[in-house]
């Protein structure tokens, strides 16, 4: 699958056109049923425009996806919201759903463990989220058309936060802030770029719990993001 191929199947656009809401056709201005034709735009330059509150509050509502269905809550974030490091993870478990908050469960403790390894704390100069905030059924991962419709409350975060770094942990965070087709052997080790803020992409927490000879290459991910910083300070 080629990249354009991939961006329609995750029903994405190009990161500006969320920054740049399209301004409206006259076609559409004169007739204001072609936007109920349009509620994806509609709802995505709705989600640009908000604050935190309005985030929190649209995020804690939203039935865009089928995970609404089978959450107990929505999962926001947390930590810092004028932070220099930004981590994202792929979505919800089970006691993240339970205690809305992201990364408390086996993966959240070994994240932390890696926070610390860089001098790092939850909440200090550090925001947490996901690429989905609710919780995929079984943990299963979630589909590209979900990552996709809550692709924007992401964009909002990111450009809330203004991070200096922001680090993707596995592949389906890694896909949806670069909006391609990733693979995290050939993605990590190189600063990427996400919308103008600086990217690396390293593995998922989990994925280390099951795979722990690959914790030796997560360890010089940190280092390699730690230098990073150093050189955006
Ligand atoms: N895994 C994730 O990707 N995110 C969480 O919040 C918890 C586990
Ligand atoms: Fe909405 Fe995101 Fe939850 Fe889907 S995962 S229902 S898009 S908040």
């Amino acid at each position: 699958m080629n990249r354009e191929q991939l961006l329609k199947e995750m029903g994405l656009g190009p990161l500006w056109k969320l920054r740049q809401p399209a301004k409206k056709s006259r076609a559409a201005a004169a007739a204001p049923a072609a936007e109920a034709a349009m509620p994806v735009d509609a709802r995505t330059a709705a989600i640009a425009a908000m604050d935190w509150p309005a985030l929190a509050r649209a995020v804690a509502e939203c039935t865009a996806c089928p995970l609404h269905a089978t959450r107990k809550q929505a999962v926001l974030g947390v930590g810092d919201i004028h932070a220099e490091w930004l981590f994202v993870g792929e979505g919800p478990g089970a006691e993240e759903d339970e205690r809305g908050e992201p990364f408390v469960g086996q993966a959240g403790k070994l994240l932390d463990a890696m926070l610390a390894a860089i001098g790092l704390k939850r909440g200090e100069n550090v925001y947490i989220a996901n690429a989905v905030k609710c919780r995929p059924p079984g943990n299963r991962t979630p589909e590209p058309a979900e990552t996709a419709a809550c692709w924007p409350f992401l964009a909002r975060q990111i450009e809330l936060i203004r991070p200096k770094l922001i680090v993707a942990l596995g592949k389906p965070a890694a896909q949806t802030l670069l909006q391609q087709e990733v693979t995290i052997a050939r993605a990590r080790g190189r600063v990427h770029d996400c919308a103008g803020i600086p990217l690396i992409v390293t593995y998922h927490p989990a994925y280390l719990l099951r795979n722990l000879p690959d914790k030796a290459k997560a360890w010089e991910d940190l280092c390699f993001m730690r230098k990073t910083m150093a050189s955006l300070r």
